[in-house]
């Protein structure tokens, strides 16, 4: 997927935030352990892997293709991918974002931080919440 494709993708999913520039997108691609994983051109996960430590960076599906297991697919994939870099994986996402914590939730992310307040809406602001899951089974 180019990075214009991608950014396509992120405006018309996030529509009420601001877009990531298919400039800004092509930097972190190309910056050192940040990975694009896609499904056709429908959507993307960015994600970075650091340290034992992977990190969902942005995951957007087109709008008109949303709700058919596209984000699933995305999730599985790229954490998949993760797993061969990292034993533990984080992602940031907004408690009123019910479709993204579903799922998260399915994927395995659990709550490990909230912070109050984080991000502003029309009425009001909302909590974001740092989400975790491990990677690899702990050897019993
Ligand atoms: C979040 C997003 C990536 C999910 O992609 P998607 O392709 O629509 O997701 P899927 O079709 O794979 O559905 C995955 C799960 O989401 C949940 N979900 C799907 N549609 C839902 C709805 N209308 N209401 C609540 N939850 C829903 C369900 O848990 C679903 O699993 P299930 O239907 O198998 O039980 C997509 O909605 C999106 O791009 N949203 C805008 C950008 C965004 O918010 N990104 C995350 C920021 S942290």
């Amino acid at each position: 997927m180019t990075p214009e494709t991608a950014a396509a993708i992120h405006a018309a999913a996030f529509a009420d935030g601001r877009p990531w520039t298919a400039s800004e997108i092509a930097d972190l691609i190309a910056s050192p352990n940040t990975y694009l994983t896609a499904q056709d051109a429908a959507g993307f996960a960015l994600w970075r892997a650091v340290a034992g430590e992977a990190e969902l960076l942005a995951i957007a599906v087109s709008p008109d293709r949303q709700g058919h297991g596209i984000g699933a697919a995305l999730m599985q994939d790229w954490m998949q991918a993760a797993r061969a870099l990292a034993d533990t994986a984080f992602l940031e996402v907004a408690h009123d974002n019910v479709r993204a914590c579903a799922l998260y939730a399915r994927c395995g992310f659990v709550e490990v931080a909230r912070r109050t307040g984080y991000y502003a809406r029309p009425q009001g602001r909302a909590d974001a919440l740092v989400l975790r899951a491990a990677l690899r089974a702990v050897p019993s």
